[in-house]
């Protein structure tokens, strides 16, 4: 097997711990401050295993030094309370809620990893570092949890994609899910920072998904991608304020996150914006013809 090994093409791909266990185990990784969007991740993990772990970690690696780290909402004891409700958490689950310096024992972490170039376009443009924060963490709860398969949220695209890519190029042996964005009734995507915004940022805070409805409009009415993006940005333009500023607006092709051009098919079109001093993201997919 050694030498049919060396002789392969392909590595063979590295087993998930079910391999060495009788039962299949998820974990979903959350800052906490949970809502029904992280909710709906542990449902649907506790669909794909017979062992949901949910780990509840501010990591103060994926926040910039202009962030908000000191006063990212903590509320163990209310998250622990929505984990008890029904259909969710059962007597074999775990919640693993670690303090950084079990975390991180001797302070930031020597050696780390790099999420490469997903990591310094978009989101990282806009928080240089961020998702080298994420991915290190992540990488770190994946060992600390072994886990089957993990499950994170379309709400956060460019972190899915810098988990999917790291799994790939490091080999790390798990399989990634997606849930969709979780929203508001009225179309606001669940977040805990949403909890900072005061009722009139929260009511400008609509243009998100406003901005992402006309973008899909125009992408349905056959519109190339510059025309997607514009539709776009002319709602968050028009519904955001003088105290708002948008970060970006940007149609990139789904798979490899590359601007969408004229032969894009399946694309994303992903906003961030400050509302008031809230930092928010959303995004949609969406099928360019
Ligand atoms: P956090 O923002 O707490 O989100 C935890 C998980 O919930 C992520 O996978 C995120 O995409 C998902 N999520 C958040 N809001 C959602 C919504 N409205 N609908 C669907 N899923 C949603 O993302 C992080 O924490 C951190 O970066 C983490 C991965 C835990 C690493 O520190």
């Amino acid at each position: 097997a050694a030498l049919a090994a060396q002789d392969a093409t392909t590595l063979p791909r590295p087993e998930a711990d079910t391999a060495r266990r009788p039962y299949r185990r998820a974990v979903v990784m959350t800052m906490g401050a949970l809502h029904a969007g992280h909710l709906a991740l542990v449902e649907h993990a506790r669909s794909l295993a017979d062992v949901v772990v949910v780990t509840i970690f501010v990591n103060p690696l994926q926040f910039g030094p202009t962030e908000d780290l000191a006063r990212y909402p903590r509320d163990l004891e209310g998250d622990l309370a929505l984990l008890s409700g029904p259909g969710l958490l059962r007597p074999q689950d775990v919640v693993f809620a670690p303090s950084v310096d079990v975390v991180y024992p001797d302070g930031d972490p020597t050696v780390r990893v790099s999420a490469g170039r997903v990591g310094e376009v978009l989101e990282g443009e806009s928080r240089p570092g961020h998702l080298d924060g994420v991915l290190t963490v992540v990488l770190k709860l994946l060992h600390l949890t072994r886990p089957d398969v993990a499950v994170f949220g379309q709400k956060d695209a460019q972190q899915v994609v810098a988990v999917r890519r790291m799994v790939e190029d490091l080999d790390v042996p798990v399989d990634v899910a997606v849930h969709a964005t979780v929203r508001e009734d009225d179309g606001l995507a669940r977040s805990s920072r949403n909890a900072y915004l005061s009722a009139e940022e929260r009511e400008r805070a609509l243009g998100l998904s406003a901005a992402l409805a006309a973008g899909r409009r125009a992408a349905d009415g056959g519109q190339g991608p510059d025309e997607v993006a514009a539709a776009a940005r002319a709602v968050l333009d028009e519904r955001l304020s003088d105290d708002d500023a948008v970060d970006y607006v940007a149609l990139v092709d789904a798979a490899t996150f590359a601007p969408a051009d004229a032969r894009t098919r399946d694309a994303l079109l992903l906003l961030a914006a400050r509302v008031g001093s809230t930092r928010l993201i959303d995004n949609a997919p969406l099928t360019l013809r």
